[in-house]
């Protein structure tokens, strides 16, 4: 194509990925499929790599990052850019509303815009002739850092302005909260631990950081968002007269303005409004500090003025802090119903938010090295919503000396069993199958229909039989009989009959079911039946090292490392004795080790519920015959088994053309 082409359609790929841009996130209403718009996106990129003269700086290729810098120069405000003044509580509201009245020379009520606190960071974006040519951060409020290339990232700020019944400024300065999505924020931080990275300690300094970063690749992974608020310096034939105007100025710009901005006819509504927000702000997927109150009329804002950097036209009421510093005393260590073990931060009583924190999360080992907490420090602690509270990180200077790094105890701090941390996972777990802290969660597994499948033994009994001291142990359940089961609260004669009986049919249900029955880590019924059918019995599994492990079918070093681990507790051993003397079968027939079978070789995926058949009990069926039970849909999938309400695999499976079979397929497939 000849340049003048190649110029064409870069310019309109731009125009397209622009309006599809401002459809998706400014306006939540996508008009592109997002395979068509990085197909689009991939087209320019190319097309502008091939052609840098081609380049421009509203290009939407500009929103992956363009070239790391090594600083950022000053970013000087045309005109400065405020404060605001805090309220703490309805007094300090009617105070600024009485001042208002008597320096603006009011006799009624004022009108003000209320609107929500973005707790992000303040930037100031320039605008000439329509295209954004510059921004920065609020700095001193004379000069920031100039931080174009990253802010052109966010996807939410214009990069051209639009005019939606409005003309396009001459130049204008657009103020608002660079900010981080509570949704976009977990994700980021889920992606960190899944990486063995630290996580961060919340939104705002994420956004805060991210909007300082020299890379602004590394900007665009953080996925900030932003909201637009005021104006800075303006040259257009028909600027706003007052500031709900301004946010429908901003808005018709292309600019994402905050939704709940509510003008208020008097101070009265002003209270309401903040009370509202105090107790609504979980709700919200982002977070929100206070309130900001400015008075609505722009002329009468210009003749109340500054008083320094705060303005006398505008108060932010501030909610209760959720943040305190308090003194960290101790570290303790529980188990939780999995095994996992919970360093828990044991506080000096602090205020928070209305309450009195003396107990707060640490997450796990991880997050005590990386964010540098030790026992002694200064921490800050934060309450946000009904989540648990946490601790963030120590106040350095405060720190007195150099007290030791934290580590978990290599030993379960409820029954002694060998802790297993697998390098580079956050979690560290008891490997003992009786541990008490497991118990309740063991015995209902044990008990569950993909297991060894007593009805009778669900949540309620299980927990009871466990509080009682009945059953320290699963092997404990065969030991059960008719007068022990009636000390128990609740309980009839011919119930507890019907679950011995129930106890008595599951000692018959094999090694494999047995085996996913134990809750040995990452052995799930699948794995269950591969170990159970290469190895025959539970003493032969019991003996077996990682090498010969490893040796089976779909048995990686992971899941080999947690079975030599389970079998080396004695607890678990003496478990597995006790199992035998009861009567429990735990052998399998033995499973020629090249599949044979109707399934040999063949792969199926389950989906949905299917009528007679637990999914554990399908995938029984089919490793069984030889099969193999796979988690998603590919090309590789043989046959899908779809039940009811099947969702997205289903969908896969029509697109691929892979045979679809219900239960009977099934069973047909199976030979009857
Ligand atoms: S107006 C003079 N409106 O709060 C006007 N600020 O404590 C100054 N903020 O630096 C800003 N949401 O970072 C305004 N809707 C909003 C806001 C808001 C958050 C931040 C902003 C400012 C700080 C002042």
């Amino acid at each position: 194509m000849a340049l003048k082409a190649l110029e064409k359609r870069a310019r309109e790929l731009r125009a397209i990925l622009d309006e599809a841009n401002y459809r998706y996130h400014v306006l939540d209403d996508p008009q592109l499929s997002d395979p068509d718009y990085d197909a689009l996106l991939r087209e320019l990129l190319d097309l502008e790599l091939a052609h840098p003269e081609l380049q421009t700086p509203d290009s939407p290729a500009m929103r992956v990052g363009g070239t790391p810098s090594t600083g950022f120069p000053p970013y000087v405000h045309a005109r400065p850019m405020l404060s605001l003044g805090n309220a703490f509580g309805e007094d300090e509201l009617l105070a600024f509303d009485a001042r208002v009245k008597k320096l603006g020379g009011i006799e009624g009520d004022v009108a003000y815009t209320c609107e929500l606190k973005i707790d992000g960071l303040a930037v100031s974006l320039r605008y000439d002739a329509g295209k954004l040519t510059a921004g920065g951060t609020r700095g001193d409020g004379n000069a920031g850092e100039d931080v174009t290339a990253n802010l052109r990232t966010i996807k939410t700020i214009p990069l051209s302005l639009r005019a939606h019944g409005v003309k396009t400024p001459r130049h204008v300065d657009v103020r608002g909260e660079a900010y981080m999505r509570k949704s976009d924020f977990e994700r980021l931080n889920a992606e960190r631990e899944a990486r063995g990275e630290a996580r961060f300690a919340n939104p705002r300094n994420t956004a805060a950081g991210g909007i300082r970063q020299l890379d602004p690749a590394l900007t665009a992974e953080r996925k900030l968002s932003f909201y637009a608020y005021a104006l800075g310096e303006i040259d257009a034939d028909n600027p706003p007269r007052s500031q709900h105007e301004l946010l429908a100025y901003l808005k018709a710009l292309g600019f994402r303005v905050n939704e709940h901005a509510q003008p208020s006819g008097s101070i009265r509504e002003v209270i309401d409004f903040v009370a509202e927000w105090e107790t609504g702000r979980d709700a919200l997927d982002y977070e929100i500090d206070g309130v900001v109150i400015k008075v609505d009329d722009l002329a009468l804002q210009a003749k109340l003025g500054n008083a320094g950097k705060d303005p006398r036209w505008a108060i932010a009421y501030k909610f209760r802090a959720r943040e305190a510093r308090t003194k960290l005393l101790d570290i303790t260590v529980s188990v939780g119903r999995t095994g996992v073990l919970n360093p828990n931060a044991v506080l000096e009583p602090v205020h928070i938010g209305g309450t009195t924190v003396s107990n707060a999360t640490l997450h796990n080992q991880d997050y005590i090295r990386s964010n540098d907490i030790r026992i002694g420090d200064v921490v800050t602690v934060i309450r946000a919503g009904d989540v648990i509270p946490r601790v963030v990180g120590p106040v350095l200077e405060l720190r007195v000396g150099d007290p030791p790094e934290y580590t978990l105890p290599d030993t379960c701090p409820v029954c002694g069993a060998d802790v297993d941390h697998p390098e580079g996972e956050p979690m560290a777990r008891c490997t003992n199958a009786s541990c008490p802290a497991q118990l309740v969660e063991r015995v209902r597994h044990f008990c569950s229909r993909g297991a060894m499948d007593i009805e009778g033994i669900g949540d309620q009994l299980a927990a009871s039989l466990v509080d009682s001291g009945l059953v320290r142990d699963v092997s404990e359940i065969y030991q059960l009989d008719l007068e022990k089961l009636l000390t128990l609260p609740r309980m009839a004669e011919k119930s507890a009959s019907n679950v011995l009986s129930a106890i008595e049919g599951s000692k018959h249900r094999g090694l494999a079911r047995l085996l996913s029955g134990l809750g040995i880590r990452f052995v799930g019924s699948q794995n269950a039946a591969i170990l159970a059918g290469d190895f025959g019995s539970i003493d032969a599994l019991a003996r077996a090292s990682e090498d010969e492990l490893v040796r089976s079918e779909g048995i990686g070093v992971e899941i080999a490392r947690s079975v030599v681990l389970f079998f080396a507790q004695e607890p678990n051993r003496a478990m597995v004795a006790r199992l035998k003397a009861a009567g429990v079968d735990v052998t399998a027939p033995l499973r020629p080790r090249e599949p044979v079978g109707v399934l040999a070789g063949k792969t199926l995926v389950l989906t949905g519920t299917l009528p007679n058949l637990t999914r554990d009990e399908a995938a029984e069926l089919i490793v069984a015959a030889g099969g193999k039970v796979t988690g998603s849909v590919s090309k590789k999938t043989d046959y899908v088994i779809a039940g009811e309400e099947a969702g997205s695999k289903l969908a896969k499976a029509e697109q691929l053309g892979i045979p679809i079979l219900d239960e009977s397929g099934l069973r047909a497939l199976l030979g009857g």
